[in-house]
């Protein structure tokens, strides 16, 4: 059974919102799934001044918190971050920068990575976030599992071949329906696992 760590980090909930649907869809494809918040570094000065991020802080305080033990538990990862200014948010930095000790191990080779995100608009940088979420899953010798176009949902939700992304309205709806894509590739990202689980036998 394929092991996989959905990694999530969200000020809004939107990103929240997408990793449970991969967990939902990874559980039903087979997996071993935990579902993890990256832990928030904003000072509470910062949280406070917005109300919906000071809400979603709130109701997802008791979510299991990612320790770097489960980047070695898992197979296979998910990641669902939202965008900020074109690039991942500083607390997945933070969370990707605490891994050296396990990459100079070589203990992150081989595990599977897909990385989902949501941004205010449609064009306001969701294919950069996910590929400089990737440039660090390259230098842990990852293996990238793309949804690529490998299902009608991609086109549904908007045709990001790179990881399902969203764009949300001024009060955090989000614009396209995306759930299917997310499904898809959670699942596909299970199946990418199990393949590279068998052939290193
Ligand atoms: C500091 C900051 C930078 C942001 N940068 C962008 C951006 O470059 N492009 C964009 O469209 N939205 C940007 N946003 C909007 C967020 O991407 C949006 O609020 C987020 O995707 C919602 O996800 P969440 O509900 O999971 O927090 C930014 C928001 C913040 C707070």
């Amino acid at each position: 059974m394929a092991k996989l760590a959905i990694f999530y980090y969200s000020s809004t909930g939107t990103n929240y919102k997408m990793a449970q649907w991969a967990e939902a869809a990874a559980k039903e494809a087979g997996a071993e799934v935990k579902l993890l918040k990256i832990p928030e570094t904003a000072p509470m000065s910062a949280i406070e001044q917005n109300p919906a991020w000071k809400e979603h802080y709130e109701e997802t305080k008791d979510v299991p918190e990612a320790k770097i033990d489960d980047l070695d538990w898992a197979d296979g990862y998910i990641f669902s971050v939202p965008t900020r200014f074109g690039n991942v948010p500083a607390q997945a930095k933070q969370f990707f920068d605490m891994a050296g000790g396990l990459w100079f191990q070589g203990k992150l080779v081989n595990k599977v990575v897909s990385a989902m995100t949501s941004a205010q608009n449609p064009h306001g940088g969701q294919e950069a976030t996910i590929l400089n979420l990737y440039t660090t899953m390259f230098h842990w010798g990852a293996i990238i599992a793309s949804p690529g176009y490998t299902d009608d949902s991609i086109f549904a939700g908007g045709g990001n071949p790179y990881g399902t992304s969203v764009s949300v309205d001024q009060d955090g709806n989000m614009k396209e329906d995306v759930e299917g894509a997310v499904r898809h590739q959670a699942k596909r990202t299970v199946q990418v696992t199990d393949m590279i689980l068998k052939g290193q036998g």
